[in-house]
């Protein structure tokens, strides 16, 4: 079996190489397209903490243990820059996003973003996201065949239009927008990244021009009054020196956090939905619940939700929506003792921590109490439970999420019933953000 090294060591540095198998890009990729939890236990037990794969032609060096996770998120030397790694992705489509910035320019972006994450403002989410919310669960479709993650997709996306935008467009409009922002998506994800006429690059990058020409005309407007949606927020925020967004930031901002928070929270519902309808002990549980406390979600209430919030968080162990954390190594350093040429492209994988059985008991088995008080598995390590990154990146949206997680849910719950066949286990695509292959088929019955 071939074992290579990514990397000679310098000899003035008392550190020890990275391996790999050194096979050719396509197969390690259709390898963790297949079986990515396998691939990475096979790896596990071949090279130990730490190995390398190839993939979009690049060379992407992958801790296989927390710690070596932990140094990438943390990035205490400042090692580790965001912009190349994900540039290189999703940079045509979602250029001068936050995520896509580094050092003291994201710092300075993220401290007037943070205005718009505020408890007040969270707040003002949440209430207005309340009657929206249950409008579209209401006219869920009823049957036996109702695909759960297309129903989830437009509900996120018709949310990120009321909520983020505020604005009241004609249907075709919306669509046409969601339409612009999905190509966006899938173009980032697409194996041809060449702008070639018909590709889903080329659709990608005239998407892009419609959602800048929408930001751009609706901005006068949004700037000229003061309302509750993230976009007037990101008009008006202020840093507490007083700074501000440019028009263009305010653009770029908007189409990437709508990109943030959409296919996230849609994947995670329908993971949720998924592991509810296999084990509809947990969804008896998690109703019981939601029929003792208010229809409406409150803000002080949003607590009260413990059995959503372990399965939430057992559901983002084990799919989580965000695969990875890329960066670029900006120049020669180290994890956890490892060489790591400058140049390097390097990922903190959630996965490689939220199967890993020597933090997880049992770690395949669906087990929402793990995250009970008392078992509390996810303090084994402060990366063991990683679905929202770390570090300065660390998700903003993460309580919005939460938000509009458990809003969704909780309507479902109390309207409806759903299941799959008992023999039904989903497979997953994970050659784009992972989501099932069929949807999600389930049978929906009102109650
Ligand atoms: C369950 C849903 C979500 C998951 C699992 C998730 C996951 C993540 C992860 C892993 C990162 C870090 C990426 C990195 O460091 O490379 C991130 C960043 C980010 N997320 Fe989320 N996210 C979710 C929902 C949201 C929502 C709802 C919003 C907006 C309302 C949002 C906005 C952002 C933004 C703006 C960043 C970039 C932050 C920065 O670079 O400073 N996310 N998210």
């Amino acid at each position: 079996m071939s074992r290579k090294q990514l990397a000679p060591v310098p000899p003035d540095r008392d550190l020890k190489p990275i391996h790999g198998t050194g096979h050719p890009g396509v197969i390690e990729v259709l390898r963790f397209f297949r079986d990515p939890i396998g691939m990475v236990a096979a790896r596990r037990a071949r090279f130990g903490d730490i190995t390398y794969i190839k993939s979009f032609g690049l060379e992407f060096v992958i801790p296989l243990d927390a710690d070596g996770t932990e140094a990438i998120a943390v990035n205490r030397s400042k090692a580790f820059a965001n912009e190349p790694a994900w540039g290189f992705l999703i940079g045509p489509f979602f250029r001068r996003g936050i995520m896509l910035m580094d050092f003291e320019e994201h710092r300075h972006h993220r401290r007037i973003m943070q205005q718009a994450f505020t408890n007040t403002h969270l707040k003002g989410y949440l209430q207005d996201m309340q009657p929206m919310l249950a409008e579209r669960v209401a006219h869920l479709p009823i049957g036996d065949d109702v695909r759960l993650l297309d129903e989830f997709k437009q509900i996120t996306l018709d949310l990120a239009l009321e909520i983020f935008l505020g604005l009241d467009l004609p249907r075709a409009e919306a669509d046409r927008i969601n339409r612009a922002f999905i190509d966006c998506v899938n173009a980032g994800l697409s194996l041809v990244r060449k702008n070639i006429p018909g590709t889903r690059w080329a659709r990608g990058l005239a998407s892009r021009r419609v959602l800048e020409e929408f930001f751009h005309r609706h901005l006068p407007a949004k700037r000229a009054t003061a309302s509750p949606d993230l976009f007037s927020v990101l008009c008006h925020a202020a840093s507490e020196d007083g700074h501000t967004f440019s028009d263009e930031d305010v653009v770029n901002h908007m189409i990437f956090v709508l990109m943030a928070a959409h296919d996230t929270s849609t994947i995670t519902l329908t993971t949720m939905a998924y592991y509810l309808a296999k084990h509809p002990e947990w969804q008896e549980r998690a109703r019981d619940q939601s029929r003792r406390l208010p229809p409406e979600i409150a803000y002080d209430t949003l607590d009260g939700f413990t059995v959503l919030d372990r399965v939430m968080k057992e559901s983002l162990r084990l799919n989580s929506p965000v695969p990875g954390l890329p960066r670029q190594a900006r120049e020669d350093t180290e994890i956890c003792g490892h060489f790591v040429p400058k140049g390097t492209y390097v990922a903190a994988i959630a996965m490689v921590n939220h199967h890993n059985p020597a933090l997880w008991p049992d770690p395949e088995r669906f087990d929402p109490d793990r995250f009970s008080d008392e078992r509390a598995e996810d303090r084994a390590h402060r990366y063991a439970w990683m679905p929202f990154g770390g570090g300065v990146h660390k998700c903003i949206g993460l309580y919005f999420a939460q938000m509009e997680i458990k809003t969704i849910m909780h309507n479902l719950l109390l309207r409806y019933e759903w299941s799959v066949p008992e023999d039904y286990v989903w497979k997953l695509d994970n050659s784009t953000l992972p989501v099932p292959k069929d949807r999600l088929p389930v049978r929906v019955r009102a109650l």
